[in-house]
C-alpha cells in the first residue's frame, strides 16, 4: 500500500470494468456511490476531482455523489473561518458554486455524521465514504491561567466574528489591552479584527451583532506576540502587509526583538516571503523611530522571542474565577537552528484579554481511529487505517483532518487528488452498498426527522443573504455603503430559510 498518483485528473487510465458489485453478469450497471462527509474545500475538490477523473468520463461506469454537512451551508471554513475583510476569497467561492450548480453532486446540509448518520448507515448505502471534515477547534495551550475570564480560543473569536450559528451571539469585548498569542496568520487575522474601527468592516458580510459588538469595542491596544524570531513568522507577506492597511492604527515594533541567527538569516536568503516578511518589517521599525507623527487612537504591537508562561487576575492568580488583568512572557533567544532557548528573563503585560491563536486542531470522528496529537484521522495517502494500521475498506479522508490544520484553500486540491487517486485504484474491492438506491438515503433522513438542506435551499439563503445585504445599502444610502450580503446567524433561521418552499 502507498500513495495514489491522481496528479492530473486527464493523466488517470481508463477504467475497465464496474465496481466489483457490480461485476456479477446477471447484476445491472449502476454507478459507484460515494459520500463525502464535510462540505468545506476538500470536499468540494475530492467531489469534483472524482466526477471528472478520466477513470469515470472515459470509463464504462458512473459516479453518483451525495456531499453531506453539519451545517446547513457550504463551504466548511471559507464561510466560517476567512475573515470578513478577505473580499478576494469570492473568487474561489464562486469557482466551488459552480462545481455544486453543475447537479451531478448532490450537497445534504444540516446533517452531522456520527449524530444523524452513523458509519453503518453509510456502509448500507455507499460504496466509499471520505472524510473532508476539516478543523473547527482551538489547539490547546499548557499554561497556568488559560481558564480564566477573558482567556479566548482565536477559532472562537472567528467563528463569532464570522456568524457561526452554533456560538453565542454576544462576545465581551471590553478589553483595552489585548494579548493575542501565535505568529500564522490567524493570529493576525484575530489582531485586526479586534483593533480595526467596526465602520471599516461594515461594508463586508459580517452580521449586524458584530459591527455592533466591535463598534462598541473600548480597545486601544493589541499585541501579538511570536515565540520565536522575525524570520520564524508563520504568516504570509499580503497578511501582513494588510495590516498597514487600518485606518487610525499605529504599528508598533520593537527593536530588541530584531534578532537573528545562523538559520534566520539562511531562511531569508532562501525563502523569498521571509525576505519580503523582514524587509516590511525592518522598514516599519525605522520609519516608525524616524518621525514622530499624529499618533492613532489604536495601536497594533508586534512582538517577537516572547513566550508566553502564565495569564493572571488581578490579585496575581492563576486558577479560580477571576478576570484576565496580565500576562507573562519569557523572554527567548534563537538557538543558531531557528528554534529558541529560555534566557530566564520575564516580563509582564497589563492586558484585560488574551486570546490565543496556535493553531486549530481537528477533532475525533465517531467510528473512526483518531490520532489525538495530530488532530487527524490516522491514513495513508487517504486510505483510513484501523488500530492495526491495516487500510479500512472504502474509507478515506481528505483535506485538514486527512494532513493536519495547515495550508491555504488551494492545498487541499492536492489532497483530494491523492485521495481519489488512492480510492479509484481501490474502485474494484470496495465493499458494496447494501442498497444503493439514491432515494434511501432521503427516506432514511425524513424518517429520522433531519431537517437536511439541499442545494436549492442555499441558493435560496444565499439569495436572501444578498437581498438583507441590498435592503440595507438601500435603507442606508446616504452613508455610501455598499454591503452585498448579511449573513443569517441563527441555524434554525438558515433551515427555515432553505426549507421554505419544501414539503
Ligand atoms: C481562521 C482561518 C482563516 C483562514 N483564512 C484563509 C484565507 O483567507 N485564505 C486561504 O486560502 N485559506 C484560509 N484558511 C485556510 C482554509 O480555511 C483551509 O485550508 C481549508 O478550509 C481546509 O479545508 P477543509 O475542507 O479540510 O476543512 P473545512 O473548511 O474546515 O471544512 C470541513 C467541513 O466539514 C464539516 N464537518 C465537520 N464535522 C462534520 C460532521 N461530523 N458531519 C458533517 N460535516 C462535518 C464542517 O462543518 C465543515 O464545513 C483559513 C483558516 C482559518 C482557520
Ligand atoms: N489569509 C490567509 O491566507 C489565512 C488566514 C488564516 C489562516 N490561514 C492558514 O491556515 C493555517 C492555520 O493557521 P494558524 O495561524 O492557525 O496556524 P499556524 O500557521 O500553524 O501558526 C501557529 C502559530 O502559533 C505558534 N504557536 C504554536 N504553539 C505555541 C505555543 N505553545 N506558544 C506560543 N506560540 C505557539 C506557532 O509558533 P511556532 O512557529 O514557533 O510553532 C505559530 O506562530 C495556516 O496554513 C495559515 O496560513 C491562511
Amino acid at each position: 500500500m502507498g500513495t495514489c498518483a491522481l496528479r492530473d485528473v486527464a493523466q488517470f487510465p481508463v477504467s475497465e470494468g464496474l465496481p466489483v458489485s457490480n461485476s456479477a453478469e446477471s447484476t445491472p450497471k449502476r454507478p459507484l456511490r460515494v459520500a463525502i462527509v464535510g462540505a468545506g474545500p476538500a470536499g468540494v475538490y475530492a467531489a469534483d476531482i472524482l466526477t471528472k477523473s478520466n477513470e469515470v468520463k472515459g470509463g464504462d461506469f458512473e459516479v453518483s455523489i451525495d456531499l453531506f454537512e453539519a451545517y446547513p451551508a457550504p463551504y466548511g471554513l471559507i464561510r466560517y473561518g476567512v475573515a470578513p475583510d478577505h473580499p478576494r476569497i469570492k473568487g474561489i467561492v464562486n469557482a466551488l458554486h459552480k462545481v455544486l450548480d453543475r447537479g451531478d453532486i448532490r450537497f445534504l446540509g444540516n446533517v452531522t455524521y456520527g449524530r444523524d448518520l452513523k458509519l453503518h448507515d453509510f456502509r448500507a448505502f455507499y460504496d466509499a465514504v471520505i472524510f473532508s471534515t476539516g478543523a473547527i477547534k482551538d489547539a490547546d495551550l499548557n499554561v497556568p491561567g488559560v481558564e480564566l475570564e477573558g482567556s479566548f480560543g482565536g477559532a472562537d473569536f472567528v467563528s463569532w466574528y464570522d456568524g457561526h450559528p452554533d456560538v453565542p451571539r454576544d462576545w465581551p469585548l471590553d478589553a483595552k489591552e489585548i494579548a493575542v498569542i501565535g505568529n500564522g496568520n490567524v493570529a493576525l487575522d484575530v489582531a485586526r479584527m479586534l483593533v480595526k474601527h467596526a465602520d471599516e468592516l461594515l461594508s463586508t458580510e459580517i452580521p449586524d451583532n458584530v459591527y455592533r459588538g466591535l463598534k462598541n469595542s473600548p480597545v486601544t491596544d493589541v499585541h501579538v506576540f511570536g515565540r520565536r524570531g522575525p524570520a520564524q513568522v508563520k504568516f504570509t507577506p499580503l497578511e501582513l502587509r494588510e495590516l498597514s492597511h487600518a485606518n487610525d492604527v499605529d504599528i508598533v515594533l520593537y527593536p530588541e526583538d530584531f534578532e537573528f541567527d545562523e538559520a534566520s538569516d539562511d531562511a531569508i536568503r532562501s525563502n523569498n516571503q521571509i525576505k519580503t516578511m523582514v524587509n516590511t518589517m525592518t522598514n516599519w521599525l525605522v520609519e516608525e523611530h524616524a518621525e514622530a507623527e499624529v499618533p492613532s487612537s489604536r495601536r497594533l504591537h508586534l512582538h517577537f522571542l516572547h513566550s508566553p508562561v502564565e495569564i493572571y487576575d488581578g490579585a496575581g492568580n492563576t486558577a479560580g474565577t477571576g478576570k484576565v488583568a496580565g500576562i507573562k512572557f519569557e523572554r527567548m533567544q534563537l538557538d543558531g537552528t531557528g528554534h529558541v532557548k529560555g534566557t530566564g528573563e520575564f516580563i509582564d503585560y497589563p492586558v484585560q484579554a488574551v486570546y490565543r491563536a496556535i493553531g486549530y486542531h481537528g477533532s475525533p470522528l465517531d467510528e473512526l481511529e483518531y490520532n489525538a496529537k495530530a488532530g487527524v484521522i490516522p491514513n495513508e495517502g487517504g486510505r483510513v487505517l484501523d488500530a492495526e494500521g491495516n487500510p479500512v475498506p472504502g474509507i478515506y479522508a481528505t483535506g485538514w483532518i486527512k494532513r493536519g490544520p495547515v495550508g491555504l484553500i488551494g492545498h487541499t486540491k492536492g489532497d483530494a487528488l491523492e485521495t481519489i487517486g488512492c480510492l479509484l485504484e481501490d474502485r474494484l474491492t470496495l465493499p458494496p452498498a447494501q442498497n444503493p438506491d439514491p432515494h434511501a438515503i432521503i427516506a432514511l433522513l425524513e424518517e429520522r426527522g433531519v431537517e437536511y438542506t439541499t442545494w436549492e435551499g442555499w441558493n435560496r439563503l444565499d439569495a436572501h443573504e444578498a437581498a438583507l445585504g441590498k435592503a440595507w445599502t438601500e435603507a442606508e444610502a446616504e452613508t455610501g455603503v455598499v454591503r452585498e450580503r448579511i449573513k443569517v446567524v441563527p441555524r434554525e433561521e438558515m433551515i427555515r430559510i432553505s426549507r421554505s418552499s419544501e414539503g
